[in-house]
């Protein structure tokens, strides 16, 4: 049966693993390495190309895909699956083949090399050959960490220096140090909404927008709050500039107000119309009047189930102490893991999955995946 192969980038393959189940919920995938996964399931080429458009993690896919491990199997197979794949397919037309080496490099094995032999088996099957601008590109990605190449129709691209890896919270006109990584933030929102749809994705403490301008870019419907006059300004700012004088895909609403008070600050239009919630509150001091932080996160919950829809979930983020030693533990920067587990759970939460992402030596941060059920 023709097999799809996803490639995940490296910045995070837990979370990016994560990610592309959230955006393909009906498809399994089995991990070959931990960059590779493949999937018996079809799925339409547009499903796939909107997959890489707002995904964040995943690389590109090959679709009939053929591999070897070169542990135990020789270029030779490989050569002989591809004439095969090449074959089978229903299509004709100008054609590149295409490179990608991750995690190092495979011992004697030449990626250009490769890839110039399956386009003279290309040009053997009536393809032409036209790199500049193909009709069909072949992937040929090559993984050091397993020994496996694979070989299959790309769908996306091997270029990092476009599209979600390379853009930087910096280059927005408002910045602050607050502002999430886009990679982050995107994969925040994709995990908490799953397949873009016709429901909203709710960010309560919205500070520069990373989250909301993320939405936005996608095409999905969003909601971004924050009680300071300013943060809603900038996020409002960013938002314009990301969409670069074109109109949005879908509305969306930049408010001032209380994340407590989700249901008084957002129209009535918008509630029961929320499947996913990103939050990342505020730590520092001062920075939340005089509300613990637990006492923030717990009302900023209560009072986005009032409005959020069934299935609803939760992706929260925040800061740790990294775990140097790799224990598994989760030591927060501020308060106690087992009470902030606690006030979860009292909010009608149920945790999925939990990450950890390094950011520099004496700051890791905890996000979280739980389902949230609405208030009765
Ligand atoms: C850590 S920042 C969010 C950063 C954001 N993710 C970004 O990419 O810029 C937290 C934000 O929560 C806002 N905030 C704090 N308490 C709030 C409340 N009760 N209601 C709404 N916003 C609040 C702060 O003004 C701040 O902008």
């Amino acid at each position: 049966m023709a097999e799809l192969l996803a490639c995940l980038r490296g910045w995070h393959v837990e979370l990016a693993t994560a990610e592309i189940e959230a955006l393909a919920p009906h498809t399994k995938f089995a991990a070959i390495s931990p960059r590779l996964l493949a999937s018996s399931s079809q799925l339409k080429t547009a499903e796939l190309q909107q997959i890489i458009t707002c995904s964040s993690g995943v690389q590109c896919f090959l679709d009939d895909y053929v591999s070897i491990n070169l542990e135990h199997e020789s270029v030779e197979e490989l050569l002989e699956k591809a004439t095969q794949m090449i074959r089978d397919a229903k299509f004709n037309g100008a054609l590149a083949v295409r490179t990608l080496r991750i995690d190092g490099r495979i011992n004697d094995f030449s990626t250009q090399s490769t890839a110039g032999k399956i386009g003279s088996i290309a040009v053997a099957e009536q393809f032409t050959i036209d790199l500049e601008n193909p009709e069909f590109e072949i992937g040929l990605i090559a993984d050091g960490g397993s020994n496996i190449v694979a070989c299959g129709w790309l769908v996306g691209n091997f270029d990092d220096s476009i599209g979600t890896a390379n853009r930087r919270a910096t280059e927005r006109p408002f910045f602050r140090p607050i502002s999430l990584d886009p990679r982050l933030a995107r994969l925040a929102v994709n995990l908490a909404c799953g397949p873009i749809d016709e429901q909203a994705v709710l960010d309560p403490m919205t500070g520069t927008g990373g989250f909301a301008v993320e939405a936005v870019m996608m095409g999905r419907r969003c909601i971004a709050v924050d009680m300071n006059q300013a943060m809603v300004d900038g996020t409002t700012q960013n938002i314009a500039w990301a969409l670069q004088g074109q109109p949005a895909k879908n509305d969306y609403l930049v408010v001032t107000g209380d994340a407590c008070e989700l249901p008084e600050t957002i129209e009535n239009s918008w509630h029961g119309q929320i499947s996913g919630i990103v939050l990342d509150p505020p730590y520092g001091r001062n920075s939340h009047g005089s509300k613990s932080h637990y006492d923030l996160i717990s009302k900023t919950l209560q009072s986005a189930r009032a409005i959020i829809s069934e299935d609803a979930k939760l992706v929260l983020i925040v800061p740790i102490i990294p775990d140097k030693n790799d224990t598994g533990e989760i030591e927060l920067l501020h308060g106690q893991w087992d009470e902030l587990n606690q006030l979860l759970s009292d909010c009608g939460t149920t945790i999925i999955g939990r990450w950890k992402e390094h950011v520099h030596g004496s700051l890791s941060r905890l996000i979280l995946l739980a389902s949230i059920a609405p208030l009765d």
